[in-house]
């Protein structure tokens, strides 16, 4: 089946994970590799990448999803919260209503991505919380991600797809 992977990445996590869809799949079928762009169109499935931009795909993602029309898709986005599986979920389901109601979605995966330390140094800033310590925890927590295990259940996810 030809194939395009199409990802949007500003700190390069998405981009490792649009990398090892590649290097899973193998160049043979393989229409278009790139940023958001009409000319992956063509190609029977689409593997979606995305990173989380206030609790849904980034606006360049979304414009994509909606130009869709009947191709198959595979979503795969990073976010920096994780560790959850429920919000995870609550993310791709905003992401799968951006997509055309006969665009059919082939399966998904998501993982923590880890974020610039500005971020940090803005939460350091606040006032002392449970939620400021809980932020905290989890930014140190996200600078491992995606890292080997989070590769490999991508692998796995794109396994279960026929
Ligand atoms: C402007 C901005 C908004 C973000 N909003 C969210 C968010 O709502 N939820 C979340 O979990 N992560 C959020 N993040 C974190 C990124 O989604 C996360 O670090 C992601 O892995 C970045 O992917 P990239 O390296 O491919 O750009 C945000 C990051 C930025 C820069």
């Amino acid at each position: 089946m030809s194939y395009s992977i199409v990802y949007s990445s500003k700190t390069g996590n998405t981009a490792l994970l649009a990398q090892t869809v590649r290097e899973y799949l193998g160049e043979g079928e393989c229409l278009y590799f790139g940023p958001p762009s009409p000319q992956a169109l063509n190609a029977q499935r689409i593997y979606v990448g995305f990173w989380t931009d206030k609790g849904t795909c980034d606006q360049q993602t979304a414009a994509f999803l909606s130009t869709l029309t009947s191709q198959e898709v595979f979503l795969f986005g990073t976010a920096g919260f994780g560790g959850d599986a429920a919000y995870f979920e609550k993310i791709l389901e905003l992401v799968r209503a951006e997509l055309p109601e006969s665009v059919s979605v082939a399966g998904s995966y998501m993982c923590q991505g880890k974020m610039p330390d500005s971020v940090r140094r803005r939460y350091e800033q606040m006032e002392d919380s449970p939620r400021k310590r809980l932020m905290l925890e989890n930014f140190d927590r996200a600078l491992a991600h995606p890292g080997a295990g989070d590769l490999e259940g991508l692998k796995d996810a794109l396994g279960k797809v026929k």
